[in-house]
């Protein structure tokens, strides 16, 4: 059998949409990320992005990507790649085409400026964990988790704190709080220097009034941004433990009587949006739990089954989820290429703080 790897172009468009929906990431909870109708809208929210396709006799059986956007990096804005969207057909497999495709993209990369390369693998996907091991540098940079918010009850929400969307005139005090807490985390987007005006100009829907700010004393204190990304991507279940299914066949039921929000079957998409970039003021931790719970009431009141919510196991950002109904997704991001060696020094290691992480755009 032969396998060419190539370039994809924008002719491959329904070929890639079609090889995805074929095959779910097992792991937990078994998932698809649908890309339909273009597959190529979420690499351009990503940044610069190149996807390569595996054929075997003109048949598209294989696809990975690679994308670059400007990042926080020990404290300094620079460059960071991140490797995704690693897909085979189920036919096609233990073949070694995953292999390469890799071989293929670690080639194209070194033809590159070096810079860090990231590649986040979801906690159970045992497929993907030996390829993981042959590709990073090293103990994994993090360990992260995604909570998924269930908006089965109206969150009380306590603080007194002046809770709005975010209007031009506070662009840049957004900006200033936004860098200033997400300076401290690696791979994190620079927002300023019109950073936030380029990240929101490619993120499909996304404006400045997604953001929504806590205020105390008349300061911004605490501020969330909100994507609804499904237009670049859709999220469909198709395997749950068996726990999960039976949860949520009763959920359905008491459902019918109660305002209890619906809650997913096998096969169904996921209705949900994400907290992308959540940041608060020194001592005001509980101005982020305020905002996070008032986004809860909303996707509660917009008949959403979750609201995503994502950061860093070690990260103080954890703690704006406590009290709140939740389930939750592990995965831990890698490094590799030349220039990851540096993350891995140790006393580089102590500099950096924690590391950030955008669920939308893995
Ligand atoms: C993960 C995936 C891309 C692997 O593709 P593949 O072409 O079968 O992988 P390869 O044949 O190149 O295998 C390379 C190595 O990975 C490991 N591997 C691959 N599939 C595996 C599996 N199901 N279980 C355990 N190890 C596996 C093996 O070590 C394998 O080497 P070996 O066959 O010599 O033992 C494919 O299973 C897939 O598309 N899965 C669904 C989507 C997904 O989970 N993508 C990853 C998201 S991070």
């Amino acid at each position: 059998m032969s396998v060419d790897v190539r370039p994809a172009t924008a002719g491959d468009n329904d070929a890639l949409n079609a090889l995805v929906r074929r095959c779910p990431m097992r792991a937990d909870i078994s998932l698809i990320v649908e890309r339909d109708p273009d597959f190529f809208a979420l690499g351009r929210a990503r940044g610069t992005t190149n996807t390569f396709l595996a054929e075997v006799e003109g048949a598209a059986v294989g696809c990975l990507s690679a994308w670059r956007h400007s990042a926080w990096l020990r404290g300094t804005p620079g460059d960071i790649s991140y490797i995704g969207d690693l897909r085979v057909a189920p036919e096609q497999r233990r073949l070694g085409i995953a292999s390469q495709l890799v071989a293929t993209l670690v080639q194209y990369l070194r033809t590159l400026p070096p810079v860090p390369q990231l590649l986040s693998t979801g906690a159970g996907n045992s497929a993907v964990t030996q390829l993981a091991s042959t590709f990073s540098v090293g103990e994994p940079l993090a360990r992260f988790t995604s909570w998924q918010l269930l908006p089965v009850m109206a969150a009380k929400i306590r603080g007194g704190f002046d809770m709005g969307p975010a209007e031009s005139r506070d662009e840049g005090d957004l900006v200033t709080l936004l860098d200033e807490f997400y300076r401290h985390r690696d791979f994190s987007p620079v927002f300023g220097a019109g950073g936030l005006g380029r990240l929101l100009a490619r993120s499909p829907g996304a404006k400045l009034s997604d953001y929504v700010l806590a205020r105390h004393g008349g300061r911004i204190v605490a501020a969330i941004g909100l994507w609804d990304a499904s237009s670049v991507r859709r999220t469909r279940v198709v395997g749950m433990p068996l726990w999960l299914r039976s949860m949520c066949a009763a959920t359905r039921v008491v459902s019918r009587i109660t305002a209890l929000p619906p809650f997913p079957r096998v096969g169904s998409l996921l209705r949900f949006w994400y907290i992308r970039h959540a940041a608060f003021e020194d001592g005001y931790e509980h101005a982020l739990r305020a905002l996070v719970r008032r986004a809860a009431n909303e996707a509660r009141t917009r008949g959403d089954h979750f609201l995503l919510y994502t950061c860093a196991d070690d990260d103080p950002l954890s703690s704006a989820v406590a009290g709140l109904p939740r389930l939750s997704f592990h995965y831990s991001l890698s490094a590799a290429g030349s220039a990851a060696r540096m993350l891995e020094r140790a006393e580089n290691r102590k500099a950096l703080s924690w590391c950030f992480e955008d669920a939308a755009l893995a």
